[in-house]
């Protein structure tokens, strides 16, 4: 038995022995400690939702060092006497809270709450590292050292999916000193107007929390004495050597096996490359001293092998060009807390052995770094190149150390480039390079002629970095010239050869080229006549083109709402309910229950082929395998139950098992069941199982063949639009026509931060107990009392809070919750699943990819008059939503005025996974299909797009007729006059004349800007809702909604309140922290309905209020008594009086809407401007303007971040998110590290948005709107300024490409990611212009 690993928790001393060496940081404290805060996002240093800060001490000089880390990757053996800090341990409800969690809160930086607690930790870290930097002035008292450009940086590694981060870049920048308080967003320290003072923020004190106990230090500093170094771990399968020699001798020795022992330093590469099975050995190479070194001399700096990425940023900064700008590019690799321990030997080696996009590699190389390895007993010293090139190097080579040369100052040039989803970093690289170039002048010419170079080039789709020699040859002893970089470039796009099946391999390519390109521009003789980077009329250079990268412009913001009182405290702008607990990590999850005694945990097997039989399932022989206890399957479903997993309003079903064919890759086939999450998880992935596909036809998984097999869903008729006017008589009025055209969407995963997760604790009488993250618990009931089949009152959903919905825990939490039930019903233990995020990226389904074809019709002022679409629609293999997609689609593209409009819309049936709703379902693709129709009526035209939009809004009139009972009011059309507001100012005319110019001066960078109009059509749905006064005047409500993230609860509280402030001569503001909004139950809430379509919130908020009135009713004869008897009326009293008399205090109400307004209309504008760098393909928002007419909001800080977060996640639907399938429909983009939402690197650079509060309309809840849905269309707005930056580049480099072959009119599907761009403007733009340049004339010429 070895020694127990102890470590400190938020300062609580912990002993772990006998644990498991493969035992995750993340999993010891989620499962052996109460701690909840860190969660479990992705287990692939991904996401940032597990962040903590770990703590060391050095008992030699009594120092502490803190940096963050992700727990998910971080080996419990690894943080042996280590101090680990999480969020809960930085405040808490009973000792207060941090400010770091007072700020996230009080600037309404928290939604769903899944992301906050990584986030406090992300910014607590950068908070501790900026406070110990010495040699800075004292900041003033309440902030930190932080700068407000590091504090943007602080959690540049944090997904959150809710909030669009602005408010979480406010509250880290409220701790920066150099920070101007009143830019700062809403918040609820400083009301608008009133003057920004740190005194109002929560006070932030530097030290204040004891990162690292005493007790510790004192026994590590007794552990010293005893035995002159700090103990190691040995013996539990946890191996810790102090020495090579050390090493070596477990290397000799009898149990060593490469195959079965793990060698470790800081595990991160895990994150990368997943384990695919349970290891129960490992070997520590950090505590080997050498391996640590940092050597600064004149021949450069050596870097031992375990050195972290972090220090090596620290060390290399202070060096020469070569050593800053290797450290530059190395503060883009991961994140923040992958850095603090990834180690640099850890990269190379990973590249070594494995295709890996290794940046670090890459840029050693160029430097002509050299290694030093062990071998045996053997040192090697070797270049990094040779070392690259050999063999996959066994697991008993040791990299000791990385010497990276002194290349000094002068003459050197030296450039490295990475072109990622992400600017900044969490996001590895389509292509990488980094070139080193030594020159000389000569002076006569002035020429720069190439001494030597040493072009380095990685994560192509290659396997390692590679030298690209040819063209350093070729390039040597030569002046440069255009012809000559044309030349190099020729030469280079022979080398650049991307291995089969890599993603855009013609994009990575170019993007080779791009870099050679921008690093030997500049070195091309300043004064050659026909200068190479710049343009005709411009002083622009490219060298400016590298130097001013836009991304680092800092995150600006403005927010404008209208606050009225007439409905108080409702319309407040109220922090969230609860957020600090969610800040702090208290709140509970599904996965943060403690888990019952004796569960057990399951994790599904998919299917990986579509339409197969499943002959068998069986398991690799491992060590995973040996931890299945069973496998669950179609078979276990108890009698009179039925192979269900989900439905929508009693469509057809969707079967929990694919039994006995699996209809599609990703369907569930078997749930296995181990002891532990992690255990269920690795024995998932040993199943091997064994498909046949006799007497099946193959499957359908396209469009196109649904349409050839006629394979559709059919649309419930209620669910049919009408066609408006006659199309041929449209068509026969139009002066242009366009037939034909088409345009394509494809998916979209939720990337809720928390996986579906449920929990089964069967009970008494054949009746459950399931905890699950469900948008609906009512359906949840359903399904599983079908599957098990039992009555629903045998079944009980209880729902506290889910980590993010988005539409995704509607349909698709129902499978795990019957998969859960029916193990858990049969083995008669409490079952959890918690899917890993592959998992659940594989099965979610998502958004429906869609194709759309259109011919329409138009006058020659642009006045459009008939439009035709044939829409087909993805839907996968079970009804879902589906058949209510095409309704929702139409209703978008009904924004604007067609005239005439028809349109024929098909839901295939396919072997794919089930499309479901995913927020703003429908609307967002209908919304964007009608710009990219009036986008091509305009360009057809050569017309500003605007002025066809304008030109076709329609007036109220035309709204009726194409909208009916939706379109309410003359009065409440407010979208024209937002749209008139944002397109037609004169700041929007200026902007762009502004861009014209910027366009007609830069080559390489192009703008765009672009308006776009919203309308959303959404439906009231019968909502209950129960308020209970208790005897001491607290009152708990319930709703048939759950909070998601969305706010609901913060206003049904301020609405019970309102409702019950008739009795309080305050109006009810006193009642507020009285209202405890609690879980759903579906056993005590009945007929609870489903959270989605944006209007729950304000149908809870009027059940509430419905509530609220029946009991003021019965309370007023007692206020009235009392007041009349001259009494002092208090809360309190008057609740004691009312139950003494017996008065009933609970009151449920099903609240349904008036069967003449069930549904309304939603307006929103936005303008965008973006920025496009034509060699990269990347987009850079400059800055987003929106208009959204909330009505008379209940709650406008909620409201912002509702429109503020949706607005983002458009964002990644139309710019940056692939979610595809190999041939087989199977999704491949499964993971953080290939699926990229968007980062704080991703939003608006200026993030405007400004809250319209239209007429009101007593119909509506309090005159409110709905917010959740529908800004997500507004981020079109970002896409067509996107084609505007791409059709001026086209436009400079005459680029034709498509089908039209036009520069002005081209296909732009959705997403346009970086490739997608780049190939619109041009894959060869470069060799384009060099070519013109080479034929210019005898001066560029020199071969
Ligand atoms: C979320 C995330 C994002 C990332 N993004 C990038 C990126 O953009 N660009 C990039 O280049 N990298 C990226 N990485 C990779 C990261 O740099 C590596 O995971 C890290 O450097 C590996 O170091 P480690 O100490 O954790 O290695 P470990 O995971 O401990 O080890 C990795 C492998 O190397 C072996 N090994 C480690 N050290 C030695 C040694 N000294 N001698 C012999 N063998 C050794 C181990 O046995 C193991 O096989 C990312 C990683 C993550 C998790
Ligand atoms: S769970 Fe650790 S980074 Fe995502
Ligand atoms: S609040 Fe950030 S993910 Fe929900």
């Amino acid at each position: 038995m070895g020694k127990a690993v102890v470590l400190a928790v938020n300062g609580r001393r912990y002993e772990a022995a006998g644990v498991e060496p493969s035992m995750t940081l993340l999993e010891f404290l989620r499962t052996q400690t109460p701690v909840r805060g860190p969660k479990l996002g992705c287990g692939e240093g991904g996401c940032g939702a597990c962040v903590v800060l770990i703590s060391k001490y050095d008992p030699a000089t009594d120092e502490v060092t803190e940096f963050s880390a992700s727990s998910c990757l971080t080996l419990l053996h690894s943080v042996d006497r280590c101090s680990v800090t999480t969020s809960e341990g930085i405040g808490n409800t009973r000792d207060g809270y941090h400010p770091v969690q007072q700020r996230l809160a009080g600037f309404h930086a928290s939604q769903c709450g899944f992301c906050t607690p990584g986030m406090c930790m992300s910014i607590f870290s950068a908070l501790v590292k900026a406070d110990k930097k010495s040699g800075l002035p004292e900041p003033p008292a309440g902030f930190s050292k932080l700068t407000a450009s590091e504090a943007e940086r602080a959690v540049s590694g944090n997904l959150c999916r809710c909030t669009g981060y602005r408010p979480i870049v406010d509250a880290c920048k409220s701790f920066a000193a150099d920070v101007d308080l009143e830019d700062l967003g809403l918040n609820c320290f400083w009301k608008k107007g009133e003057p920004a003072d740190v005194s109002k923020l929560p006070a932030y004190n530097r030290g204040a929390v004891n990162t690292f106990p005493d007790f510790l230090k004192s026994e590590i500093k007794s552990c010293e004495q005893v035995n002159g170094a700090p103990v190691a771990v040995s013996n539990d399968g946890w191996y810790h050597p102090k020495s090579i020699e050390e090493l070596n001798r477990l290397f000799d020795s009898d149990w060593f096996d490469e195959r079965s022992v793990k060698i470790v330093a800081s595990n991160t590469g895990s994150g990368v490359y997943k384990d695919e099975d349970l290891y129960d050995k490992y070997i520590d190479i950090k505590g080997i001293p050498e391996l640590s070194i940092v050597n600064i001399s004149s021949s450069g700096i050596e870097l031992g092998s375990v050195v972290s990425i972090s220090k090596a940023i620290e060390v290399l900064s202070d060096g020469n060009l070569v050593f800053r700008k290797i450290a530059d590019h190395l503060n883009k690799v991961a994140s923040p807390f992958v850095r603090n321990t990834a180690t640099i030997g850890g990269n190379i080696i990973m590249s070594q052995r494995l295709p890996f996009a290794s940046d670090i590699a890459t840029v050693l190389l160029a430097a002509s770094s050299t290694v030093t390895i062990q071998v045996a007993s053997k040192r090697l010293c070797l270049t990094l190149e040779e070392f690259l090139q050999q063999p996959p190097c066994d697991s008993k080579t040791l990299l000791l150390s990385i010497l990276i040369p002194d290349w000094g100052s002068d003459g050197v040039t030296f450039e490295t480039f990475r072109v990622a989803p992400r600017p900044f970093g969490n996001a590895v690289s389509y292509t990488n390079s980094a070139f080193l170039a030594k020159t000389s002048g000569d002076a006569a010419s002035g020429e720069h002629i190439i001494e030597d170079i040493c072009l380095a080039f990685g994560a192509f789709g290659v396997e390692q970095a590679v030298r690209a020699r040819k063209v350093e040859d070729f390039l040597k002893g030569r002046p440069l010239t255009s012809y000559v970089i044309l030349k190099a470039v020729q030469l280079l796009k022979e080398f650049i050869s991307p291995s089969e099946g890599t993603t855009h391999p013609e994009y990575r390519i170019s993007l080779a080229v791009s870099f050679l390109f921008s690093f030997l521009s500049p070195l091309v003789k300043v004064d050659t006549p026909s200068a190479l980077y710049t343009n005709d009329n411009s002083k622009y250079l490219l060298e400016d083109h590298i130097k001013v990268d836009i991304n680092d412009l800092p995150i600006r913001s403005r927010q404008e709402m209208v606050f009225n009182d007439e409905y108080k405290p409702v319309g407040k702008p109220i922090k969230k309910d609860g957020v600090e607990l969610q800040a702090s990590g208290e709140a509970v999850y599904v996965d943060d229950i403690p888990a019952p005694k004796d569960c057990l945990y399951g994790a599904f097997i998919y299917s990986t082929h579509p339409h197969v039989h499943v002959k068998s399932i069986n398991f690799k022989s491992s060590l995973a395998s040996q931890k299945v206890i069973t496998v669950i399957t179609a078979k276990d479903i108890p009698n009179g139950g039925k192979n269900v997993g989900s439905c929508f309003m009693m469509l057809e079903d969707e079967e929990l098992f694919g039994d006995p064919v699996a209809e599609f890759a990703g369907q569930n086939i078997g749930v296995v069941i181990a002891e532990t999450q992690r255990y269920a998880y690795m024995a998932a992935k040993q199943a091997v199982v064994e498909y046949n596909t006799e007497n099946l036809l193959p499957p359908i998984l396209t469009i196109e063949d649904a349409i050839q097999h006629n394979s559709y869903f059919q649309t419930p008729p209620v669910f049919v639009h009408k066609p408006v006017g006659d199309y041929n008589q449209g068509m026969s009025e139009a002066d242009h026509k366009i037939l034909s055209a088409e345009v394509k969407l494809e998916s979209q995963y939720y990337f809720y931060m928390e996986t579906q997760v449920a929990l089964a604790i069967p009970d008494e009488d054949n009746s459950m107990t399931i905890y699950s993250s469900s948008q609906s618990p009512e359906l949840t009931q359903y399904m599983v009392a079908r599957c098990l089949g039992i009555p629903f009152h045998n079944v009980r959903v209880i729902t506290r809070r889910v980590g993010g919905g988005f539409g995704g825990k509607g349909m698709k939490s129902t499978h795990v919750a019957c998969a859960c039930a029916v193990a858990a019903f049969k083995l008669r233990r409490p079952v959890k699943m918690y899917l890993d995020r592959k998992t659940d990226m594989i099965m979610a389904g998502g958004r429906h990819p869609m194709k759309a074809k259109y011919s329409v019709g138009f006058k020659s002022d642009g006045k459009i008059t008939a439009l035709h679409l044939d829409l087909g629609i993805n839907a996968g293999i079970s009804p879902d939503v589906s058949p209510l997609l095409p309704w929702a689609i139409i209703g978008a593209l009904k924004k604007y005025n067609w005239g005439a409009f028809e349109f024929d819309t098909k839901v295939c049936k396919t072997n794919v996974s089930s499309k479901s709703a995913v927020r703003a379902p429908g609307d967002v693709q209908g919304s964007f299909i009608a710009e990219a129709i009036i986008e091509q009526v305009a360009s057809s035209l050569s017309v500003d797009t605007n002025t066809i939009r304008r030109k076709n809004l329609h007036d109220f009139k035309s709204l009726a007729v194409f909208y009916g009972k939706s379109a309410g009011e003359a009065s409440t059309y407010s979208l024209v006059s937002m749209f008139d507001k944002l397109a037609f100012s004169p700041d929007y005319k200026l902007r762009a004349e502004t861009i014209e110019h910027f366009n007609n001066s830069n080559k390489w960078k192009k703008r765009g800007i672009s308006c776009v109009p919203s309308t959303y059509d959404v439906s009231l749905r019968p909502t209950p809702g129960k308020v209970s006064i208790m005897n001491d005047g607290s009152i708990v409500v319930e709703v048939g909604g759950i909070e998601i993230g969305q706010g609901l609860w913060t206003k049904v509280k301020q609405m019970t309140a309102f409702g019950l402030g008739h009795l309080c001569p305050d109006g009810g503001e006193c009642l507020l922290k009285k209202v405890r909004v609690i879980q759903a139950d579906t056993l005590s809430m009945v007929q609870g309905g489903m959270t989605g379509g944006s209007t729950t919130s304000e149908t809870c908020c009027e059940a509430v209020r419905q509530s609220c009135a029946t009991l003021v009713e019965r309370l007023k004869p007692i206020k009235d008594s009392l007041e009349a008897n001259g009494s002092t009326l208090e809360w309190g009293a008057l609740i004691a009086q009312a139950s003494m008399a017996n008065v009933s205090l609970s009151v449920q109400a099903y609240w349904t809407p008036d069967v003449t307004f069930t549904s309304y209309l939603n307006y929103g504008a936005a303008v965008s401007e973006v920025e496009v760098d034509v060699l990269t393909g990347a987009t850079t928002i400059l800055r987003s303007d929106l208009v959204y007419d909330c009505g008379q909001s209940l709650n406008p800080a909620v409201d912002l971040g509702q429109i503020e977060g949706s607005f983002v996640q458009g964002v990644g639907f139309f710019t940056n998110e692939e979610y595809t399938t190999n041939s087989e429909g199977l999704v491949i983009h499964d993971g953080t590290w290939t699926y990229k939402i968007p980062t704080v690197d991703n939003i608006p650079k200026q993030f405007n948005v400004e809250m319209f509060n239209s007429a009101s309309d007593k119909k509506r809840v309090l005159s409110s709107k709905a917010s959740g849905e529908p800004p997500l269309v507004l981020a079109a707005s970002v896409h067509c300024a996107m084609r505007e930056a791409i059709r001026a580049a086209r436009k400079e480099f005459s680029v034709c490409t498509g089908p039209a072959k036009s520069t002005a009119t081209f296909q732009m599907d959705v997403p346009a990611t970086m490739p997608v761009v780049k190939e619109l403007c041009g894959l060869d733009v470069v060799e384009r212009y060099l070519e013109s340049l080479s034929s210019a004339g005898p001066n560029t010429v020199k071969a």
